[in-house]
């Protein structure tokens, strides 16, 4: 078995699978080290298993980052478009599951074994069960595992991000990026649970309650559904806002993203005798609406409420100020927000400006897509603007 390829990838989740496909068919030797005992667990995982491999509509917006052109380029070269030819190309059978997200009808298998074949069509060498210790520079990349010491002149990190570390998750990426004189943006949890303390911890009671809501945090709001859990707030719209959110600042949710804040004063006019808490219950969940009706503290007729009165429950309503103090951690968070800087990187090739022939890819980069198919999208986009630049 040699020990000296063209380049070598570190990882072989989705970024770096695609990259070293990309790279090996053009003609390059590549090796692919991968700490775990098999290939693309993310991805197995994903989506339930059915893995939501692209969002259809996804473009430089759908992205948080320091420089937020960065990922214009690979995006625009390497489209959801793109990746759906690939798999139609294989035969994978897939839907719309809403709003623009893709999965497999069948298995996330079929995802993982779609970018094998790709890797053998470019005679890929991917070696599972090697965990990276070291890697040193000097006329070329030295990198060692437990098993040994593999040679290149090029050296892509594609290690992913520290989300869920009881998968094996670390942040790696960053450790080497720093030996390299790499600047890393501070990374923290995205797409994860918010906690819940204080007074607000009544919200607890109604845990596994859910609600269409648009959830708002650091001007950025998403109108899908929130879930009380037994912690704080979970579900899709908390989610993608809990990517925005800052540990200090509040959480916005309006609870009645279909009516206006003028709501109670139209059902006053319409219906004096009903009350405040028999409208909630009309437009929420009960459990929701007894919690909301209780802090609201409005009792009575509607007709015997005082306009102001109303109009400011209506206000509140659709501005709910939530403290979240804190996250669920790197834990349960889908991905990983932050990284290594893009202002290390070239946004055409993903090469590290100051470092020739090192490469960063995937969630390792400071990229992160909204809930949806974005992050796999970027994984693809960067991977192949890497991998075809090797
Ligand atoms: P990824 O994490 O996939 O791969 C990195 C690889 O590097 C891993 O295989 C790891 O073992 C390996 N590695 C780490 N350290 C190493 C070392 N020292 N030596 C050798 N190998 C090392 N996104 C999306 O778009 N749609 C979806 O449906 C989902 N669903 C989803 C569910 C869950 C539960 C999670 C946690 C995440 C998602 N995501 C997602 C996010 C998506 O999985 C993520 O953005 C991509 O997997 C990132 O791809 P990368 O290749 O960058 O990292």
């Amino acid at each position: 078995m040699p020990t000296s390829y063209d380049a070598i990838i570190l990882g072989a989740g989705a970024a770096g699978l695609m990259c070293a496909a990309r790279a090996g068919q053009r003609g390059k030797r590549v090796l692919v080290l991968e700490r775990a005992e098999k290939p693309g667990k993310k991805i197995l995982i994903s989506g339930g298993g059915r893995c939501n491999f692209t969002n259809i509509g996804a473009g430089p917006t759908n992205y948080l980052s320091a420089n937020p052109h960065f990922a214009k380029s690979a995006l625009a070269r390497y489209t959801a478009r793109d990746f759906l030819d690939l798999v139609e190309s294989y035969g994978i059978a897939w839907h719309e599951k809403t709003l623009g997200q893709l999965f497999c009808d069948s298995s996330a298998k079929q995802i993982v074994e779609m970018l094998l074949e790709e890797c053998a069509k470019g005679d890929v060498t991917v070696r599972c069960s090697e965990e990276v210790t070291s890697v040193a520079h000097g006329d070329g990349f030295a990198v060692t595992t437990q098993t040994g010491t593999y040679t290149a002149p090029a050296l892509v990190i594609a290690t992913g991000g520290p989300s869920i570390p009881k998968m094996g998750a670390t942040g790696f990426a960053y450790d080497l990026a720093r030996q390299f004189g790499l600047k890393v943006v501070e990374p923290r949890p995205a797409l994860v649970p918010l906690t819940l303390g204080g007074e607000e911890v009544l919200f607890r009671d109604i845990s596994g309650v859910s609600a269409p809501v648009v959830a708002t945090a650091n001007k950025t709001g998403f109108a899908e559904a929130a879930l009380f859990t037994h912690r704080g707030l979970s579900g899709p719209a908390i989610l993608q806002a809990s990517s925005y959110w800052r540990p200090g600042e509040p959480l916005f949710v309006d609870f009645i993203p279909e009516r206006t804040a003028e709501w109670l004063m139209d059902a006053k006019r319409g219906n004096p005798r009903s009350g405040v808490r028999t409208q909630l219950r009309e437009a929420l969940p009960a459990r929701l609406a007894d919690i909301l009706a209780d802090k609201l503290g409005l009792d009575g007729d509607l007709g015997n409420l005082p306009d102001k009165a109303l109009r400011s429950a209506g206000e509140r309503l659709k501005r709910w100020t939530f403290h979240p103090n804190g996250t669920e951690g790197f834990a349960k968070a889908e991905v990983t927000v932050g990284g290594i800087s893009t202002a290390e990187l070239s946004s055409k090739t993903m090469q590290a400006k100051r470092f020739p022939g090192l490469y960063a890819i995937g969630e390792a980069v400071d990229v992160t897509g909204w809930l949806g198919g974005y992050n796999f999208q970027w994984a693809w986009a960067s991977g192949v603007a890497a991998g075809d630049a090797l």
